[in-house]
C-alpha cells in the first residue's frame, strides 16, 4: 500500500537531523543502551564490539551498553569498564569505527550497585544505599546465587561515588566518546537511591523525595563539570518497577521525578533518555518540560518498539528523539530498513547475553537478504 502524504510527512521528521547538545544525530534513531556480555574478563572491548557498533552507526546516535565506572560497580563478567587504560584503549576503537562510518556514540555510565556479587565486583563488595538484598538470582562465575545484602555506602562513600562518576567520563571522552549518558534507570545504583523501597537512609540522600533524588542529580552535575554539560545526559524508568526498585505510589514517583528534573534544569544538559511505557503522560512530559533537556523516549521492554511508534512520538513532538533496543540488535541498518518501511530481521533473545559473534554481528543487512531470498 502507497503511504499517504500524511504518513509520509509524519515519517519524514524521524529521519530530519536533531542535536542534542553538542551531539549532531543524521536522524533521531537512537540506539538504546544494551548489554551484551561481549568484553573479555578484564572489562576491555572486543574487536567483536567493535564490528559489532560500527554496523549500527547509520541510527543517529549510539548510546553503549551500560559500562562500569569502577570494578566494584560491576554486574557482570563480560560487561565492559571505562576505569583501566586498556578498557579506553578498546572503546578508543570502538569509537574511532563508529566516527569512520559516520556515526555518532555516546557511552552509558552504570554502576549496578546492589545488582552484583562479590565474586564479579573487583572489590569484593557490593554496594547500595541501604542494606537491602535485590530479590531473584544472579549469574557468576561459579553458577547462579541469590543477590548478596550489600553494604550501605556510607555518606562520606557517596561523595566518592560522585567523584567515580566523574572521572569514569573523562575517560570515557579520552577514549573518543561524543559523550556519556549517566544510566539512573532499571534499579541499579542510582535508581536504588530514587526509588523508596531501596532507600531507607536517616541522611540527607534518603527520606524526602528531594534528598531520593540527590544523588542522581549530583551525579549529573559532576559528570556535566567534568566534560561539558552539552555532552551529558541522564537515563531514567520511573515506575519501571523492576529489580525491586519499585516506586508504586504514583504520587511519590511524580514529586519525585519532578524534583529530580528541577535539580537538572540548571545544568542545561544534552538529553534526559525516560523509559516509560507512556512518553505522553504528565510524568514523562513532566520530566522534560522541567528538566529543559531534549528527550530520548524508550516505551520500555513490554512490547518491542515499532517503526509506526517511532514515526507518531517524534511527528506528535512528543520526543525529540526515539530510543530502539532489540530492533537495532537484530537490524545494523535499522534506520534504512525504517525509512524504506522494509521488513526487519526478529531479534533472537537466546543470544542477547551470551558471548561470540552468533547473535551479534551477523544478523544481514537488508542487501544480504535480498541476495539469499532470505529474511
Ligand atoms: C539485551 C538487552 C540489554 C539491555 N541492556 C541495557 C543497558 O545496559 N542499559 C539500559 O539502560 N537498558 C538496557 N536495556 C533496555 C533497553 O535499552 C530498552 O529500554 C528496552 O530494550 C526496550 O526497548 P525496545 O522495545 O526498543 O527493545 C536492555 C535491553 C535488552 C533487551
Amino acid at each position: 500500500m502507497t503511504p499517504s502524504v500524511d504518513e509520509q510527512t509524519a515519517a519524514q521528521k524521524l529521519f530530519s537531523p536533531a542535536r542534542l547538545g553538542a551531539v549532531e544525530l543524521e536522524n533521531r534513531l537512537v540506539m538504546a543502551p544494551l548489554t551484551r556480555i561481549r568484553a573479555d574478563e578484564d572489562g576491555v572491548p572486543t574487536e567483536a564490539m567493535v564490528s559489532y557498533y560500527a554496523q549500527r552507526a547509520s541510527l543517529g546516535m549510539i548510546v553503549t551498553e551500560g559500562t562500569f565506572p569502577v570494578g566494584e560497580g560491576r554486574t557482570w563478567i563480560g560487561q565492559p569498564g571505562i576505569e583501566t587504560d586498556a578498557q579506553i584503549a578498546g572503546w578508543r576503537r570502538v569509537a574511532d569505527a563508529v566516527h569512520a562510518a559516520g556515526g555518532t556514540i555516546v557511552m552509558q555510565i552504570m554502576h549496578g550497585g546492589r545488582i552484583g556479587h562479590r565474586l564479579v565486583s573487583t572489590t569484593g563488595r557490593v554496594t547500595a544505599p541501604s542494606a537491602l538484598a535485590a530479590p531473584g538470582q544472579i549469574r557468576t562465575p561459579e553458577g547462579k546465587d541469590e543477590h548478596p545484602v550489600p553494604h550501605a555506602l556510607t555518606t562520606e562513600e557517596v561523595a566518592e561515588t560522585v567523584a567515580q562518576f566523574a572521572a569514569a567520563a573523562r575517560r570515557a571522552i579520552a577514549a573518543g566518546m561524543d559523550g556519556v549518558q549517566v544510566h539512573g534507570a532499571n534499579g541499579y545504583l542510582l535508581h536504588e537511591f530514587t526509588a523508596p523501597s531501596t532507600n531507607t537512609r536517616t541522611d540527607q540522600y534518603g527520606g524526602s523525595p528531594e534528598n531520593r533524588a540527590r544523588l542522581s542529580v549530583e551525579v549529573a552535575a559532576a559528570v556535566a563539570e567534568a566534560i561539558g554539560a552539552d555532552r551529558t545526559g541522564i537515563r531514567l524508568s520511573p515506575q519501571h518497577n523492576i529489580q525491586g526498585a519499585l516506586e508504586e505510589d504514583a504520587d511519590d514517583a511524580l514529586t519525585t521525578y519532578r524534583a529530580l528534573a528541577e535539580g537538572l534544569a540548571p545544568l542545561g544538559l544534552a538529553h534526559v533518555d525516560v523509559l516509560h511505557a507512556e512518553p505522553a503522560g504528565e510524568l514523562v512530559q513532566t520530566i522534560r518540560r522541567t528538566s529543559g533537556a531534549p528527550l530520548i523516549a524508550n516505551t520500555g521492554f513490554s512490547v518491542q518498539t515499532t517503526r509506526e511508534e517511532a514515526v507518531s512520538l517524534v511527528a506528535e513532538d512528543v520526543a525529540e528523539a526515539v530510543g530502539v533496543g532489540r530492533s537495532a540488535i537484530a537490524n545494523p541498518d535499522l534506520a534504512r530498513r525504517w525509512e524504506l518501511d522494509a521488513a526487519e530481521n526478529a531479534p533472537v533473545p537466546e543470544t542477547f547475553y551470551v558471548g561470540g559473534e552468533r547473535g551479534y554481528t551477523d544478523y544481514p543487512t537488508l542487501e544480504a537478504t535480498a541476495e539469499t531470498g532470505q529474511n
